[in-house]
């Protein structure tokens, strides 16, 4: 997809962060947004609409699946179309593994992965119905969804984030034959209200921010991007249907030990195997 003029896209999480700010520089371009949140996207939508495209916003929790096709329907009954879908809406636990409650588990799973999941089950198979223009997926992980090892205490989001790129880089090997592109995002630290709304258990609440729009201690010192410029990153990854769009070069290092540990431990069953 190279032009975003005319085209209609939604986007979940669009009441703040990341997806407000997608939202609002889609709009930009030319496109109609549907702003979808569990909150009121309505600051969003007139943001939307102030840039001369239509706006819809949708109060909607993307972890009920008959929520979101309902969802579809009314784009559909109102759009005719979807062109892009970005699959944004997340959430942050803050909880050693061990101190996860199964009710955490259930909250970090249905809204992180299960979220992307009915987003897609909701729209794609419109998507591949209405033919006619190349449509992208946008799914948002996280660099958690690349690297695990942070010292910071989010294992079930880690979890959750790497399911969303496995899930991600299997729906672009289906959805190329449909002229679907998938782009997984995965931002590093980026200016928003994640961590003031992220849940924080047991032991873990020591990490809360001291004051709203701080970061945790130890990030105090890593690179804190804004929304907006997030945005420009995702608008080029899909115009280059990019199957990573990544924020944080930074993170190049630890990319690196991970696929070493990966390309070693291949070395090591090849020796034992004598291959
Ligand atoms: N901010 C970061 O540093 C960072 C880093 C990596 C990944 N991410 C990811 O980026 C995405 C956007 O986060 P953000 O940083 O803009 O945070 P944010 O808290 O500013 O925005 C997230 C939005 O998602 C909405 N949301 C949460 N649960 C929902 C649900 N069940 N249904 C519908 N909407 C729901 C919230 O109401 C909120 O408006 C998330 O998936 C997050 O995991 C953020």
């Amino acid at each position: 997809m190279q032009d975003f003029k005319g085209r209609v896209a939604i986007v979940t999480g669009a009441a703040s962060g990341i997806g407000a700010a997608l939202a609002e520089r889609l709009s930009e371009e030319g496109a109609n947004v549907v702003a979808v949140d569990r909150d009121s996207p309505d600051a969003t939508v007139a943001k939307v609409t102030a840039n001369g495209v239509q706006g819809m916003g949708a109060q909607v929790d993307v972890s009920s699946r008959a929520s979101m096709e309902a969802l579809a329907a009314r784009v559909y009954e109102r759009f005719g179309r979807a062109d892009l879908l970005c699959n944004n809406a997340g959430v942050v636990l803050f909880s050693t593994l061990l101190d996860t409650t199964d009710q955490d588990w259930d909250w970090m799973l249905s809204v992180n992965v299960k979220g992307v999941i009915n987003g897609v089950s909701a729209f794609v198979p419109r998507m591949i119905e209405q033919g006619g223009e190349p449509a992208h997926v946008v799914n948002t992980a996280s660099g958690a969804g690349l690297i695990a090892t942070g010292p910071l205490p989010t294992g079930a989001y880690a979890a959750s984030k790497f399911a969303v790129v496995g899930y991600s880089e299997s729906l672009r090997a289906e959805l190329a034959p449909f002229g679907i592109g998938v782009s997984i995002l995965c931002p590093g630290s980026v200016h928003t209200a994640i961590l003031d709304t992220a849940r924080y258990a047991g032991t873990a609440t020591e990490w809360k921010p001291a004051r709203a729009g701080s970061p945790t201690p130890t990030r105090e010192h890593v690179r804190r991007m804004e929304p907006k410029d997030v945005a420009n990153l995702v608008l080029t990854g899909i115009r280059e249907n990019a199957p990573y769009i990544l924020t944080h070069p930074e993170m190049k290092g630890a990319l690196e030990v991970r696929l070493n540990a990966q390309l070693a431990a291949c070395d090591t069953a090849a020796r034992a195997l004598g291959l």
